[in-house]
């Protein structure tokens, strides 16, 4: 396994990856090649208390070609305040490269885009590299669930992972919860809410929503940026993939036409079986007609961001 960009995002990523045991070899590629040698080391260095061995060095490009998924971390620093957007023109720079680098080594396993804008960056990727659309992931709002899930644990003080449900679209300020098909301990979250509205007097749905779509942003004006988060659910996508579980996660995947989505050429977040060759079936929600139309607001902006790079292609 890959990953590339040893920064803050990357060292946690690579660091839940040997902690957890996902591999057996790990390489890190960062254009300070001083950088990913120290991480390797000081990774490595965990291996004694650590349950099981994984090998940790640094590589370069030649290494993505026979790895079975590569993570692409590298980008601008994220400045608090300011927007995944506004991300854009300095990370296609770093970007674009680098998926030139990897394309040209021959790789042909799961590429994993972390880097923001995650949405118009997947979407890059799976032309700049030309691999099947099943390869091409970003880690969406994968992450936005899990914090919508960990909103909701905080409320009610039970078990996040027992939320089921999803937040879609783009992840950035369009996602959305569509709460018709959120469920929570059995019944819906919208029932659980109203059968115990003496308990979470103040809570409401929209408030949820907006804290999961804020939580980004709180956590980088708290402590400068956020890694551990992004890092856990990256090592879970990855974990999905290598491990061949048929988890059905919210990545950032090729929309073309399924189900009523009725949207092409973009990259957003649906819930989508993973296994070994990358995506799967996609889950046909029945959205309402009112989350469709947030869903297509989201695919609109998204768009509107790719035509901005298209020319480089
Ligand atoms: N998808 C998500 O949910 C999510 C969450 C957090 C951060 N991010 C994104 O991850 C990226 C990295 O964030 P970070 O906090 O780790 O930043 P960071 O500055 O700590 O690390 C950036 C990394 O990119 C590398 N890099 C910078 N310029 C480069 C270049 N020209 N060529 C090659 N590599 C280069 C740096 O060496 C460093 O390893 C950003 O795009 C950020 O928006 C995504």
């Amino acid at each position: 396994m890959v990953v590339v960009g040893t920064g803050s995002v990357g060292a946690a990523v690579a660091d839940a990856i040997v902690l957890q045991g996902l591999c057996d070899e790990l390489v890190l590629i960062n254009h300070h090649p001083d950088k990913a040698t120290g991480l390797a080391m000081d990774l490595m260095d965990g291996t004694e208390f650590i349950g099981r061995f994984v090998s940790v060095r640094r590589g370069d490009w030649s290494d993505c070609r026979d790895a079975d998924v590569v993570i692409v971390t590298a980008g601008p620093k994220p400045k608090p305040g300011e927007t995944r957007f506004q991300e854009l023109g300095a990370a296609i720079d770093i970007v674009d490269p680098i998926l030139a680098e990897i394309r040209d080594s021959g790789f042909d396993g799961i590429l994993i885009m972390v880097s923001n804008p995650v949405d118009v960056l997947s979407w890059f990727a799976w032309k700049r590299t030309g691999l099947p659309r099943a390869q091409v992931i970003g880690s969406g709002a994968a992450l936005d669930t899990a914090r919508l899930k960990a909103i909701i644990g905080e409320i009610t003080r039970l078990d996040p992972r027992m939320v089921s449900g999803y937040v879609i679209g783009e992840h950035g300020e369009s996602q959305f919860v569509p709460w018709s098909t959120v469920s929570f301990i059995g019944k819906s979250f919208t029932q659980y809410l109203e059968d115990n509205r003496d308990r979470y007097e103040g809570v409401t749905l929209e408030g949820i929503e907006e804290r999961t779509r804020e939580r980004g942003m709180t956590i980088k004006r708290l402590r400068g940026g956020t890694s551990q988060g992004i890092a856990a659910t990256v090592a879970g996508i990855t974990r999905t993939i290598l491990w061949n579980e048929r988890r059905v996660l919210p990545v950032s995947t090729l929309i073309d036409g399924e189900y009523e989505y009725d949207e092409h050429d973009v990259f957003l977040s649906l819930p989508v079986a993973l296994d070994a060759s990358g995506v799967g079936d996609f889950v046909d929600l029945h959205l309402t007609d009112e989350e469709l139309a947030r869903f297509h607001a989201s695919a609109r902006v998204v768009r509107e961001h790719c035509a901005m790079i298209a020319d480089r292609l």
